[in-house]
């Protein structure tokens, strides 16, 4: 594991590289264009919102940023990962080692309690130890104040709780980036704003790079690249100044 060093800070790496990223899709009259020609780079790190309305490709563009869709054309390199050359089981090597993902619906294993869905991706990890995992689990649970709830099965945790459990299991295994598809879209404006922080929090205290798609224009502000994805276009978003503009890309 390489430390966060002062230095990577200064000298960012860039973790997610676009180049002409395009998603058509073929349907039976006709070619659906999600987006096309994408170019960007996001540095390890960073936070990094997507907006844009409902409808307008946000998630398609996580899952393919996440590895788990390919796009259909266009260069993707992911941790140093051109994903495009990868096959399907070397692409998940690459989410396994690399990435963790927060979904909307929190989509926790319903029969397990708190500590074992935490645990849960370290069980696909060769070198298994059950007792190095659970602690690592607890400390994690901890980290995101819910130490005592560990026992506890899904359906006795609030909404609240429940995303906190699966932003812990996102993080077990030190993954260098969270893909976060509105993580917050299920739960009510101070539960909203307590899962945010902690989001960054980590973002801050473990280096990891945050890309967030957010409905929340407050929120997308809060981090320090905002795109927003209009048209199949990414246009960066820039603080609001008096007479700050969209630059077009
Ligand atoms: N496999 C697919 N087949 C047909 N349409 C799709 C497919 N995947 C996504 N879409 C369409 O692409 C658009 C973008 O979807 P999505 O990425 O879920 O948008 P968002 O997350 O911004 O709401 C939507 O109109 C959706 O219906
Ligand atoms: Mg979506």
């Amino acid at each position: 594991m390489t430390q966060n060093t002062k230095e990577s800070n200064i000298m960012p790496q860039t973790i997610i590289s676009a180049q002409n990223l395009t998603q058509k899709i073929q349907l039976a009259q006709k070619q659906l264009t999600i987006f096309e020609n994408l170019n960007f780079d996001i540095q390890e790190g960073e936070q990094v919102a997507i907006t844009g309305r409902s409808g307008s490709g946000k998630s398609t563009l996580l899952g393919i940023l996440a590895t788990l869709d390919q796009a259909s054309s266009g260069k993707l390199v992911v941790c140093g990962e051109s994903i495009a050359e990868l096959n399907e089981e070397q692409r998940a090597e690459v989410r396994l080692k690399h990435i963790g993902f927060v979904f909307q619906s929190f989509q926790l294993l319903p029969h397990l309690t708190a500590l074992e869905n935490v645990m849960l991706p370290l069980r696909l990890q060769e070198k298994f130890k059950y007792a190095e995992a659970e602690q690592k689990a607890l400390n994690l649970l901890k980290r995101v104040g819910l130490e005592r709830q560990a026992q506890q099965t899904p359906k006795v945790l609030s909404g609240g709780e429940q995303q906190r459990v699966a932003i812990a299991r996102a993080l077990i295994r030190e993954p260098k980036i969270i893909f976060a598809d509105e993580p917050t879209g299920n739960l009510d404006g101070e539960t909203a704003t307590e899962i945010e922080q902690l989001l960054f929090e980590l973002n801050r205290e473990l280096g990891t790079t945050l890309v967030l798609v957010t409905h929340d224009p407050k929120l997308a502000a809060q981090c320090q690249r905002h795109y927003a994805l209009i048209d199949g276009q990414l246009v960066e978003q820039f603080a609001a100044k008096p007479t700050a503009a969209i630059t077009g890309g």
